[in-house]
This record gives C-alpha cells, sequence and structure tokens, in this order.
C-alpha cells in the first residue's frame, strides 16, 4: 500500500472508531542494526538504521484529559486519565511509577510515556488514538521504541509542544527501565527518531553524537529473515547480560580507576588483567571491547566502498554474539549459516537483543532469490518453523504528519 492509501485506510478507520476526522498522524519506524550489538548500554557505538515499517499513532486532541486508544493489531482499546496517573491501585516495576493494573501490554507504554512528560512538567491534553503498523512484533526490529516514539510525538502534537529529540529519545528509554522491566541502552528510540533514508546512524551512545553515513551499497541489499521464534528469555537475559558488564567494570576498576565503562577500556590493558574476571565476566566483556572496534573499522570499510570486508565484520560480529556473549540461538544460526552459504552474500548475523528474532544479511541484488527460496524450504525443514523474508528499504526516522 503506498503512503496516500495507507494513509486514507487508516482515516476511515479513525472514522470507524471514534466516529471523527483525526488530526495528524505519528508515524515511527522500526530498525535493524548493521553492527554494534549490545555495545549501547556500555556506552560504545552502534551502526543502525530505520526501516520502511512504522507503528502509527492516527490522533485527535480531546478537551479533556481522558486518553481513549484503540490498538488495531491487539484488537483491543484501552482508557486512562491523565488527570490520575499515578493514582492508588496501581503497580509498576519502579513503585513510584505506577501503571494500571488492567493496562494491556500495549498500553503500558503509552501510560509509561504520558507519565514521564507530564512528570518532566509539561502538561499534556488527552487524546483519541489509533495504533496501527507493520513492524512485526517481538521480532526484535524494535516495535516497542517505535510504539514509545510514536506515542510520544502524538502526546505532544496533541498538546501543542515540542522537544528536543535527544531529550526524547532518554524518556522513551526511561519507559522500558521503569514502566517495562528491559534495562536496554539508548539505540532503538535514538535511531527510530534521527534515522535518515538511505544512510545508517553511527552513534555514539555515550555522548548521543551521531553521524548519518550514507549507504552506498551498490548493487547490494539488506534482508532481513524473521527466524518468528518468541524471544522468552530476551529481558532476563539481556538483565543479566548488562549485569556481568557492570560487573566486569566493577573489577577492572581496581587497576583501571578511571574507567566507568568497558567503552572507555581498551583490549592491551583488558588482556593484562581479564584473568581477574570469573570466565563468563571475561568472555562477555572481551565481546564488548572486540564489538566496538568492528563498528568503528566496518564503518571505515564503507566509507572506502569495500563491502566484502564490511560483511566479513558483520560475520565476526555474529560469531562473538554466539559464541562469547551467548544471546543468538540455534534458529539464528542456521538462518546465518544458510545465508553465508550463498555465492553473493557478504555477511550475515543476528540483529538486536537476540534469543530468537531476525537476523540481516548483507547480498548481491542476484543472490536474493537464491537466499529466499533456501531459507523458505531449508530453514521449516531444519527448525519445523515457516520463516518471513522482509527486503529492507532503509526510511527516514519517525514524523508527524497533519491530516487535512
Ligand atoms: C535491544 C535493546 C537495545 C540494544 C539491543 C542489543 O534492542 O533495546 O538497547 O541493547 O537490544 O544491541
Amino acid at each position: 500500500m503506498n503512503q496516500h492509501a495507507s494513509c486514507n485506510a487508516h482515516t476511515q478507520e479513525f472514522h470507524r472508531i471514534f466516529g471523527g476526522a483525526p488530526s495528524f498522524i505519528a508515524a515511527a519506524p522500526g530498525r535493524v542494526n548493521l553492527i554494534g550489538e549490545h555495545t549501547d548500554y556500555n556506552d560504545g557505538y552502534v551502526f543502525p538504521v530505520a526501516i520502511d515499517k512504522y507503528v502509527y499513532t492516527v490522533a485527535s486532541p480531546r478537551q479533556d484529559s481522558r486518553v481513549t486508544l484503540h490498538a488495531i493489531d491487539a484488537e483491543e482499546g484501552y482508557e486512562f486519565s491523565l488527570a490520575t496517573l499515578g493514582g492508588e491501585g496501581q503497580v509498576s516495576v519502579k513503585r513510584e511509577l505506577p501503571v494500571p493494573v488492567s493496562a494491556p501490554a500495549w498500553g503500558k507504554y503509552l501510560v509509561g510515556i504520558a507519565t514521564l512528560l507530564q512528570n518532566s512538567g509539561r502538561t499534556l491534553r488527552g487524546m483519541d488514538a489509533l495504533i496501527t503498523g507493520d513492524v512485526p512484533i517481538g521480532a526484535g526490529l524494535s516495535s516497542s521504541a517505535a510504539l514509545t516514539v510514536s506515542a510520544s510525538l502524538a502526546f505532544l502534537t496533541a498538546s501543542g509542544l515540542e522537544m528536543d529529540r535527544k531529550e526524547l529519545a532518554t524518556l522513551c528509554q526511561r519507559v522500558e527501565h521503569e514502566f517495562v522491566g528491559v534495562n536496554c541502552g539508548i539505540m532503538d528510540q535514538t535511531i527510530c527518531l534521527f534515522g535518515r533514508a538511505d544512510h545508517g546512524l553511527f552513534l555514539d551512545c555515550r555522548s548521543l553524537e551521531h553521524t548519518h553515513v550514507p549507504l552506498n551499497l551498490g548493487e547490494h541489499v539488506i534482508v532481513i529473515c524473521n527466524t518468528k521464534v518468541k524471544r522468552e528469555l530476551a529481558t532476563s537475559e539481556y538483565n543479566k547480560r548488562r549485569t556481568e558488564c557492570e560487573k566486569g567494570v566493577n573489577i577492572l576498576k581496581r587497576w583501571l580507576p578511571d574507567i566507568s565503562s568497558l567503552r572507555d577500556v581498551d583490549l592491551t590493558d583488558f588482556e593484562n588483567y581479564e584473568e581477574a574476571l570469573p570466565f563468563l565476566t571475561q568472555k562477555r566483556c572481551r565481546y564488548v571491547l572486540e564489538e566496538n572496534a568492528r563498528v568503528q573499522q566496518a564503518i571505515a570499510a564503507l566509507q572506502d566502498a569495500d563491502l566484502p570486508a564490511f560483511g566479513r565484520f558483520m560475520n565476526a560480529s555474529h560469531s562473538g554474539l554466539r559464541d562469547d556473549y551467548e544471546v543468538s540461538c540455534p534458529e539464528l544460526d542456521v538462518l546465518t549459516d544458510i545465508a553465508r552459504s550463498i555465492p553473493g552474500v557478504l555477511g550475515a548475523r543476528m540483529t538486536g537483543a537476540g534469543f530468537g528474532g531476525c537476523t540481516v544479511t548483507l547480498a548481491h541484488r542476484d543472490a536474493v532469490e537464491t537466499l529466499r527460496k533456501r531459507v523458505m524450504t531449508e530453514y521449516p525443514q531444519q527448525v519445523g518453523i515457516e520463516p518471513e523474508i522482509y527486503l529492507c528499504t532503509v526510511g527516514d526516522g519517525a514524523r508527524v504528519r497533519k491530516v487535512s
């Protein structure tokens, strides 16, 4: 469906549910990370792109403080009042920031962002909003960051407010920490807000400084393969990895007192002291140090138009995630193995938090059909699940469009 047709469809759907016309649509993209995995919460580097799949919040401001929501995919409605956010009978990950017990999973992101926006001193207006989109949910393409960013822009627009995008990214990240219980980094929210068509975002996750790097892929394309494996371990194991990294930093501080994160540790220093770390911590930290270096090397390769080298860094990243960081799973490994055995594929790796979700592959245009056929036949034979494949177009970051 083209943008205009999908805008009309959203407008009609809004009319059917709320009986009026929407005022605007806030569209926020999913993302695929090309390299730099599990580095963001270590103050490191990442290189994601925004994809042409979006979460849309189709909305109209209200005169009162009610927020009336309808999520198309969940086929579910949910309402809350901005005036009573934080009231009694509510639970949350952190006690001081309550979410209504009755809130559906998707609703928590909206309650979360509304609460944090209000707590930051902004006065919000209520709204009627329809939530829809085509970012696959729970597939490691950052559907939850897209939902939070889209909802945040909708609240701001409905209330006639503007906000610095870096500050907004941090607020959206806090929703995950404080209302959802995932101690995620800042990558997903930042690429969602700052993505640019045909560019990757080289992001320094400490300073939030970023550079848009042209993706001169020539005859090559980015292909995303979805394992369709639900990421059951994602939250608990994700938080464990983060804790391991912090533990590594605390031990290394005995010899390197000036470090505050793995970002500050260079590989030679690490090699001098790694023996002092428990074996698992050692493996986790080594992976992060190597991956940080790989991001910078991979971007240099891209700028030199050396795509085969970029592909080799992607492969090395996957090996590190599988063997040292241990966040891959058999299904992700099957997909990367199939991809890498095809002539014309330069590199393939898991993308996102891991334990399921998607792989990202850099392939010559002419190899895509073979890749598609082999993944669609061999993956189900080996793991008994039907995968999905998306040819990825790199799009812009989140936008609000008025509906006339
Ligand atoms: C998830 C998190 C990100 C990042 C990736 C792993 O997507 O939300 O912050 O840590 O995992 O790179």
